[in-house]
């Protein structure tokens, strides 16, 4: 018999979106933050150009993609890597910095794949409480253990939507011990440019990570790129875990144009928040329970997990996928991806007349 080794046997895979419409029924996938509009022609046209030259392997230092992302937020490009989507870089650093003999600490309403690479590495997952759907810095720093190595903090976060400020991050990054890395995953950080707290100088200090993803504001999700901002000491190693062929010919030419579009992609974070706010506060008028979000997604709040599941159940049923938030820590909420105003109408519209239905 063909055994696998004892870790991966005992994981459960990583639950990605179900999305199985009912016959008959138009689809409304709103269950993976994708961005409600597709990428900008720029780089739809670079990437069937690099399709020419896919008989070779791609550029294993990324280098045009590097140098465009290095202009463009003024960091050098040696201090870049690119991931198969910033989950690569997730998975490997932490491969890289953790193992069995050793703790990673994210808030308990975090992105469910920190979990997922703590237990790729076999190192056990810890998690601080957030307060109202908000990270506590002062949770994080008391539930920090003398074998703590990494503390992940999506900012903002997913699925809570919430934010934390340059100061705070900054207290909690003061707060930690020396071999301890601080990875910020700005996954969303395009929709919270405009508060303008870059966190990219953070870097230097030697122990902080930053990440960040064409997968939401440019609307990339498929084409797999991520990328970061490393000290060199720990890019030197994450390298080394990294496929040192992972992103293919198109998703280096399409992330490279992408950036050349600025206006594109602010035009899509603006439409995508319009409809944010406009959906959140059409909601709250129906009596919902929404925060604030600074992302491509609000998070609602049924007060408890069997409402949750029947709202899903009764959208499902009329092709319309939210994401349940078990996995999160979240079971009495559902996170709905911001697409374009008809499919918003129609979430609205379900959800009210659920709620009517609740209630009568
Ligand atoms: C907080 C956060 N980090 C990372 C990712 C992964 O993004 P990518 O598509 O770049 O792997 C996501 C995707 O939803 C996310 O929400």
């Amino acid at each position: 018999m063909i055994r696998p080794v004892r870790h991966i046997a005992a994981m459960t895979p990583y639950a990605l979106a179900e999305l199985n419409a009912p016959i008959g029924k138009r689809l409304v996938s709103l269950s993976q933050n994708e961005s409600l509009q597709p990428p900008s022609p720029l780089a739809i046209a670079a990437a069937a150009d690099a399709l020419a030259s896919a008989q070779l392997y791609p550029d294993p230092d990324w280098t045009a993609l590097r140098i465009a992302l290095g202009t463009t937020h003024d960091i050098a490009p040696s201090d870049i890597l690119c991931g198969n989507g910033s989950m690569e870089l997730i998975a490997s650093l932490t491969l890289a910095f953790a193992n069995p003999q050793n703790a990673v600490l994210a808030p308990a309403n975090a992105y469910p794949f920190f979990k997922t690479a703590a237990q790729l590495a076999q190192a056990r997952f810890d998690t601080a409480p957030e307060k109202h759907g908000q990270v506590s810095v002062d949770a994080l720093l008391a539930a920090v253990r003398a074998d703590t190595r990494i503390v992940f903090v999506a900012n903002p976060g997913n699925p809570t939507g919430t934010r934390i400020s340059r100061p705070e991050l900054l207290r909690l990054r003061e707060g930690l011990r020396a071999d301890i890395m601080l990875v910020i995953d700005e996954a969303y950080g395009e929709f919270a440019d405009h508060l303008d707290e870059p966190m990219f100088d953070l870097v230097k200090r030697g122990d902080v990570v930053v990440l960040r993803t064409f997968s939401k504001a440019y609307g990339l999700a498929g084409m797999r790129v991520g990328w970061g901002v490393f000290p060199a000491q720990i890019a030197e190693h994450v390298r080394k875990v990294m496929n040192p062929n992972n992103i293919s010919v198109a998703g280096q030419a399409a992330a490279s144009a992408a950036l050349k579009d600025h206006a594109y992609m602010r035009a899509t974070c603006l439409r995508t928040a319009t409809e944010r706010d406009r959906f959140i506060s059409d909601l709250r008028a129906a009596g919902f329970d929404v925060a604030d979000s600074f992302t491509n997604f609000a998070l609602i709040r049924f007060g408890n997990a069997d409402a949750a599941k029947c709202a899903d159940n009764a959208l499902r049923a009329e092709g319309v996928f939210l994401r349940a938030q078990g996995g999160a820590g979240l079971p009495d909420c559902l996170r709905v991806t911001i697409g374009d105003p008809d499919d918003m109408n129609l979430t609205a519209a379900l959800l009210k007349r659920w709620k009517e239905g609740e209630n009568t």
